[in-house]
């Protein structure tokens, strides 16, 4: 009798990456971080990937990654409402082809995070207008890029949200409910009718967002009211997107109140789940704090908090992943990562994680690729140049790149793994 082949767990043509996005690595004088930020006016350039992203690429090889998933600028793109720089289209265009050259399978983000600084002041996510010039840029992009697949239409819509709309401490600066709810239902319009637009020049195309997916668990366990609230959060921050793309509505529910329906028209728009997994968050009932709630971090398992403060906990990627099983679909880690000046620490998460993601593959769950946050160190969206997430460490005065010991780990993990 012929010997079995032994299924392998890790697929042939599973996707080992890295992400990152265009912002945080290279700036750009025309987007509306640029100046929400003051203290990027000493630093406007970051890592000046614009200029050094040649040799970046190689450092993709470097780690034998198949996959690279980085975003695109809006505002370099498009810097004024009725100008299109065909230079910028050109540069991002010349990012695909290296990869290609290298066999290594772009995935393109449309937004992520930074809008074009015309944009936001006179058709933020609020205003009806925002639909069409996000989906003329969308268009432009699909029709002029070549050579590529996969799409993310927008990097954690919701954390645009809460970051824009309720918490003020991203662009726009509003803390609004109903202007919030507004802006959810024009993004995820915008995600709906991408989809379809990508798929009419792209019809092999597979296009998700990319969700900021986190565990969540009561402050203290015995408190009823600590325990209603991780039951909120989770409902809003795991479920309620999955339940939209589901169906097509999407369901406001805060305790003890009636839930308000919105239709949101991303009903099967999605051909692979993107997840960005990073921490568990505990929560805690407090009136004295902003609608009733308080976040905190707390190292329970003993596996450290990270440079930001937060709880290093493998197990909650596959409780996320399971929950997004949910949706029958493919699912793609997008991001995951540790900012940490200790490659050791860097090192033993990035094991830790991967093992995670072995054992849902060996449990049948439908993992197609895991994306490592991030190439090299960058501009972190509110601790600025500190964060320290990279593989490769950059010195932000010569900008010289150097390997941290985490990339000569990844790559061999990707070997080894390849081959299990
Ligand atoms: C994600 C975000 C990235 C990066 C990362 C680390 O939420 O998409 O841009 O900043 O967090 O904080």
């Amino acid at each position: 009798m012929k010997e079995q082949k032994k299924k392998k767990i890790f697929p042939d043509d599973f996707q080992w990456g890295v992400a990152t996005s265009a912002f945080q690595l290279e700036g750009s004088p025309y987007a509306d971080w640029a100046t929400w930020d003051p203290a990027l006016s000493k630093n406007p350039r970051i890592t000046d990937h614009y200029t050094l992203y040649r040799e970046d690429l190689k450092l993709l090889k470097e780690l034998g990654v198949n996959a690279y998933r980085f975003s695109v600028e809006w505002s370099r793109i498009q810097p004024r409402e009725y100008n299109w720089d065909e230079e910028a289209i050109a540069h991002y265009q010349e990012i695909i082809d290296i990869l290609r050259s290298y066999h290594i399978e772009p995935m393109v983000t449309l937004h992520h995070f930074t809008h074009p600084r015309w944009f936001m002041e006179h058709h933020p996510w609020h205003r009806m207008a925002s639909i069409e010039k996000f989906l003329r840029y969308t268009e432009m992009m699909v029709s002029t890029l070549k050579g590529v697949k996969y799409w993310i239409t927008f990097n954690e819509p919701y954390v645009i949200l809460l970051g824009g709309y309720l918490e003020g401490c991203t662009p726009p600066g509003l803390r609004d409910v109903p202007r919030s709810l507004i802006a959810l239902k024009n993004i995820f319009t915008c995600h709906g009718k991408a989809y379809d637009i990508i798929h009419r020049y792209v019809p092999d195309a597979q296009v998700s967002v990319a969700h900021n997916m986190s565990v969540f668990a009561p402050w203290k366990k015995w408190n009823p009211f600590d325990r209603v609230l991780k039951k909120t959060a989770n409902y809003f921050y795991n479920h309620s997107i999955i339940h939209a793309f589901k169906t097509g509505i999407f369901i406001v529910k805060f305790p003890f109140s009636r839930p308000t329906e919105i239709e949101v028209p991303i009903k099967d728009k999605l051909d692979f789940f993107g997840i960005n997994y990073y921490t568990r968050i505990h929560l805690r009932f407090n009136p004295l704090k902003k609608m009733g709630v308080e976040l905190r971090h707390m190292d329970i398992d003993g596996h450290g908090l990270t440079n930001m403060g937060w709880e290093i906990h493998p197990r909650g990627l596959e409780k996320v992943l399971r929950y997004a099983s949910r949706l029958n679909l493919p699912l793609i880690i997008t991001e995951n990562g540790i900012a940490s000046h200790d490659t050791e620490e860097k090192v033993k998460y990035m094991k830790k994680h991967i093992d995670v993601v072995e054992k849902c593959l060996r449990d049948g769950l439908n993992v197609k690729g895991y994306y490592y946050w991030t190439l090299i160190d960058n501009y972190e969206w509110l601790q600025g140049l500190d964060a320290r997430f990279g593989l490769y460490r950059v010195d932000f005065t010569t900008l010289e790149r150097t390997p941290t010991y985490a990339a000569t780990y990844y790559a061999y993990l990707i070997q080894s793994r390849s081959d299990m």
